[in-house]
């Protein structure tokens, strides 16, 4: 037994020193070799954005091995290490600050397999120090570069150059909320391996270049919150792998080219806020994957009825509200079946509303209020008690209500009676009541998209078996 554990103790003093001296015989040589210069030119990038205060060497001698620094990422080249991503910014809890006073180091550029370069709130002074992004120097990552993102920066400045141009690895390029101003440079059309392109909430002006029109792999589109004006390039048609295509809240105008027809795999159209005119054009109808189309305030004008809504049968948001839109309100927009939300409010949508649309399984917000239409609504009281002030008719002076409803509170909003039409119903008080309210719906776009929240006892079981149903429905759908 003695012995036994004299042996176990040799045994393990051989191996504790074995261990000792593989550890030392280690730590001369850097367990993740690097070219000097690599290292040097990733301290000198580092420390130029979160201080001089940094000392990179002292703190972090071994950045691709055991002593990895936040938000760095390497890879091995030739039996040598590289930095592959750099994410700059409060990222993770224990992520590097910014400076106050940033400085894009020249040495950034030497960093030869750098794939993804990310900056997220780390520029945040644009009055006290306002920074522009380096104009020199972009070409160097050419051959590498495939991810190029600045998030939330308002301390940007400053143009976007050419030079990005010339990074034609690129497959993302994110230029988010920062404080971006100039035309979109049109070289940013010869990044042909893009598949998004992410320019929003920026200050940026002019047209957008036909050149984007060369993008032929991007999925991604969000121009969204900027100024750019005048009419949208034909030669977006040619992006024909796009799903997402955000334009919204700008100063675009004229007429949708046809050819956006094309865009056979776009799952969302965003135009809202804009100058669009001249009619619904009838391309739209050809863009039969579209599950989101928001075009509310452009002065579109028009007729509603001018579309085969039927085909654009996947739609699950269609938001037309302030579009100037003329005519009666067709049948076929009771065709889609997965429709949860109908914007048609404030318009000069005039006759009577097709009895189909109370069909419609899954809505769960319908506005109509706004317009001109006439005759009886003719939905049940179960669907008033569900829709609440979700459903919007009012301000539409020759719409009643079928009478008969049971409770007071499953009346429709702001519109009066059938039975009582010689009279004025709403007494001029409540009248000034209802146009003082603020009901703004249209900013809610989205929140109104869940559960009701005008619930009643009995209700809360229906509506829930309808959302049951509507689920079930549109998986086979
Ligand atoms: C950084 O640290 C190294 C090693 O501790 C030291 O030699 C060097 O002088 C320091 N550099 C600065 C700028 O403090
Ligand atoms: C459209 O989507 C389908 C199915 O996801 C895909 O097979 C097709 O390649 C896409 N079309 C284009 C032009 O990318
Ligand atoms: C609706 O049409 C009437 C008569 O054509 C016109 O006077 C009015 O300005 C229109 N309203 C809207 C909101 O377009
Ligand atoms: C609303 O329609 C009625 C006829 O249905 C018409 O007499 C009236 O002028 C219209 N009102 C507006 C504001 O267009
Ligand atoms: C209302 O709808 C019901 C069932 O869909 C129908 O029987 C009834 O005739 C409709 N009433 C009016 C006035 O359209």
């Amino acid at each position: 037994m003695k012995s036994f554990t004299t042996i176990s103790s040799v045994i393990f003093a051989v191996f504790i020193f074995c261990l000792a001296a593989w550890c030392c015989g280690e730590a001369d040589e850097d367990v993740a070799p690097m070219e000097k210069t690599e290292k040097e030119a990733l301290y000198s990038t580092i420390q130029g954005f979160v201080g001089n205060w940094w000392n990179g060497s002292a703190l972090y001698p071994d950045p691709c091995g055991w002593t990895p620094i936040q938000g760095v990422y390497c890879d091995l080249f030739d039996g040598l290490w590289y930095v592959t991503a750099l994410n700059i910014g409060p990222i993770h809890d224990n992520s590097l600050d910014c400076a106050t006073n940033i400085d894009f180091r020249p040495k950034l550029f030497e960093l030869k397999h750098l794939k993804t370069l990310s900056f997220f709130n780390c520029f945040i002074s644009p009055r006290r120090h306002p920074i522009a992004i380096p104009s020199n120097d972009w070409e160097k990552l050419a051959g590498s570069l495939e991810s190029l993102e600045f998030r939330s920066n308002p301390g940007l400045i400053g143009q976007v150059h050419t030079s990005f141009g010339l990074l034609e690895k690129l497959q993302s390029l994110v230029l988010l909320e920062s404080g971006l101003t100039g035309k979109l440079p049109t070289k940013i059309g010869n990044l042909i391996n893009l598949k998004r392109l992410v320019l929003a909430g920026n200050w940026f002006t002019g047209t957008i270049p036909e050149s984007f029109g060369g993008l032929s792999q991007l999925l991604i589109l969000d121009l969204s919150r900027n100024t750019l004006y005048g009419p949208l390039p034909s030669t977006l048609g040619r992006l024909t792998s796009l799903l997402k295509l955000d334009l919204s809240n700008n100063q675009l105008e004229r007429m949708l080219p046809s050819e956006i027809s094309n865009l056979k795999n776009l799952t969302l159209l965003d135009l809202r806020n804009n100058k669009f005119s001249g009619g619904l054009t009838k391309s739209l109808q050809g863009m039969y994957s579209l599950e989101q189309l928001v075009l509310s305030n452009n002065p579109i004008g028009g007729v509603l009825a001018c579309l085969e809504w039927h085909d654009l049968h996947n739609l699950v948001i269609l938001d037309l509200s302030n579009t100037g839109l003329k005519g009666e309100i067709p049948k076929s927009l009771s065709k889609l079946k997965r429709l949860r939300y109908l914007g048609l409010s404030d318009n000069n949508l005039t006759g009577k509303l097709p009895t189909k649309l109370v069909t419609l399984p899954c809505v769960s917000s319908l506005y109509l209020n706004g317009n001109n239409l006439t005759g009886e609504l003719n939905f049940s009281e179960g669907f008033y008690g569900k829709m609440g002030r979700r459903f919007g008719a009012w301000s539409n002076p020759n719409l009643c209500y079928q009478v008969g409803l049971k409770s007071a509170r499953h009346v429709p909003y702001g519109v009066k009676p059938c039975q009582q039409e010689e009279v004025t119903v709403l007494e001029p008080d409540s009248r000034n009541k209802l146009a003082g309210e603020n009901l703004n719906q249209n900013s809610h776009l989205v929140a109104s998209l869940g559960f009701p929240s005008y619930v009643i006892d009995g209700f809360w079981w229906v509506s829930l078996l309808e959302m049951l149903i509507c689920q079930f429905l549109s998986c086979f759908l």
